[in-house]
C-alpha cells in the first residue's frame, strides 16, 4: 500500500490530474490518494497558497502527483513550486523527451545557480548570484550517471569558456562520470541548444545546471509536438514529485480540451519510480496506442476532449 499526494493545483491542472489519478487508481485501487489543495484558487479562498502543514503532508507521502499552480497575479505569494522544491529537497529535475526523432533525457540541477534565491535589487543595480557547489554538482552528476549507465552516454552542457562557475561544474561532473565509467562528452550550452534541434540523435542524457536546464528542455520540447506531452520528475533523497512541464494554461482552462498526456506520463514515471515497472510500461503503451488511433486533443490537431482521451486510455488498460 502506497500513499500518493495528489495536487491538482490551478487551471488545467484540475482537468489533467484527475485523468492521471484515474489511471493510477485503475492500476492500483488499493493505493491511498490524498488530495492536497495548493495555489491561486486556494489563496483566493483562504489567503494562503501553501503552508507548513501542506509541506508536512506531502513529505509524509511516498510520492506527489502535481498539476500546476498559477503564479500570484501581483506577487501576493512567493513561488509555490520553488518552496516545494526547497522544502522537499528536490534537487534533481528529470525531463525525458521522447519523440519520433528524439529520445533524450535532460537532467537539470534543481536547487542551485540563479534559482537559489540569492538576489537583491538596489537603487541603481540588481544582482542575482549564481553559486555552484561541489556537493550540489556531485549529487546531480551521480543522478545523471545513474540514468546514463542504463542508456548510452552522457553530455555535459556548460559555458566553461566564459564562466568560472561552469569550469568548476564541468570539472566536478566530469570527475563523477569518470569514476562511474560513463562514456562522456561536453558542449557549450548555446551551441548545444541549436545542435539538439538539428541532430537530436547525437544526444542521450544531458546534464546541465539549473537555468541552462530550464531553457534547454523547453528547446528540446520542439521535437515532441508541444508542452502538453512532456512529463518531469523532481527527485530528492527520500522525496519525489511528478509534474507536467507545462503550467496552468489559463488561456484554455475550463474548456475540457487540455492534453492529459504529460500528466498521464507523470503517472507512468511515478509508477516506475516506486518500482512498478510493469504498470509504468503498460500505461506508456496504452497512451501510445490511443494516440496511434488518432484520438488526439486539439493542440495536436484532434477533436478529443481531455476526458475522452482519458477514457480511451482506461479502456486500453
Ligand atoms: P503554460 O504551460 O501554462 O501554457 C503555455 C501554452 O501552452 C499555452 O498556450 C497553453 O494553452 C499551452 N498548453 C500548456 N499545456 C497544455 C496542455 N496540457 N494541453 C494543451 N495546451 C497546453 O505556460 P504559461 O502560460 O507561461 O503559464 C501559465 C501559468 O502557469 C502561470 O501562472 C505560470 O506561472 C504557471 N506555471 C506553473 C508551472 C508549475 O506549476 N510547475 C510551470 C509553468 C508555468
Ligand atoms: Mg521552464
Amino acid at each position: 500500500m502506497r500513499r500518493i499526494a495528489v495536487v491538482e493545483g490551478d487551471g488545467i491542472g484540475r482537468e489533467v490530474i484527475p485523468v492521471a489519478a484515474a489511471a493510477l487508481r485503475s492500476l492500483h485501487p488499493d493505493w491511498e490518494q490524498i488530495p492536497v489543495e495548493l495555489g491561486l484558487e486556494r489563496w483566493r479562498r483562504t489567503g494562503t497558497a501553501i503552508d507548513d502543514a501542506d509541506i508536512e503532508m506531502l513529505s509524509s507521502c511516498d510520492a506527489v502527483l502535481f498539476g500546476a499552480v498559477s503564479s500570484a497575479p501581483n506577487g501576493e505569494y512567493p513561488s509555490v513550486v520553488l518552496r516545494l522544491r526547497r522544502a522537499l529537497g528536490l534537487y534533481a529535475n528529470i525531463r525525458p523527451i521522447m519523440g519520433v526523432s528524439c529520445d533524450l533525457v535532460v537532467v537539470r540541477e534543481n536547487s542551485e545557480g540563479l534559482y537559489a534565491g540569492r538576489e537583491r535589487i538596489e537603487e541603481d543595480r540588481a544582482c542575482t548570484e549564481r553559486v555552484i557547489t561541489r556537493a550540489g554538482t556531485e549529487r546531480i552528476a551521480r543522478v545523471a550517471c545513474g540514468i546514463a549507465a542504463r542508456r548510452r552516454k552522457l553530455t555535459i552542457g556548460h559555458k566553461a569558456n566564459v564562466l568560472a562557475a561552469d569550469r568548476f561544474f564541468l570539472e566536478v561532473a566530469r570527475g563523477v562520470a569518470h569514476c562511474a565509467g560513463i562514456p562522456l562528452d561536453d558542449a557549450f550550452i548555446d551551441a548545444l541548444c541549436l545542435d539538439v534541434l538539428r541532430r537530436p540523435e547525437r544526444y542521450d542524457v544531458i546534464l546541465v545546471e539549473n537555468m541552462f536546464g530550464d531553457i534547454l528542455s523547453d528547446v528540446a520540447a520542439f521535437h515532441v509536438g508541444g508542452l502538453g506531452l512532456l512529463p518531469s520528475a523532481n527527485l530528492g533523497d527520500g522525496h519525489a514529485l511528478f509534474e507536467p512541464v507545462h503550467g496552468s494554461a489559463p488561456d484554455i482552462a475550463g474548456r475540457g480540451i487540455a492534453n492529459p498526456v504529460a500528466a498521464l506520463r507523470c503517472t507512468a514515471m511515478l509508477l516506475d519510480h516506486l518500482g512498478d515497472r510493469e504498470n509504468a510500461h503498460r500505461l506508456g503503451t496504452a497512451i501510445d496506442r490511443v494516440m496511434a488511433q488518432s484520438i488526439l486533443t486539439p493542440d495536436l490537431g484532434g477533436t478529443a476532449t481531455t476526458q475522452e482521451f482519458g477514457r480511451a486510455v482506461l479502456e486500453e488498460l
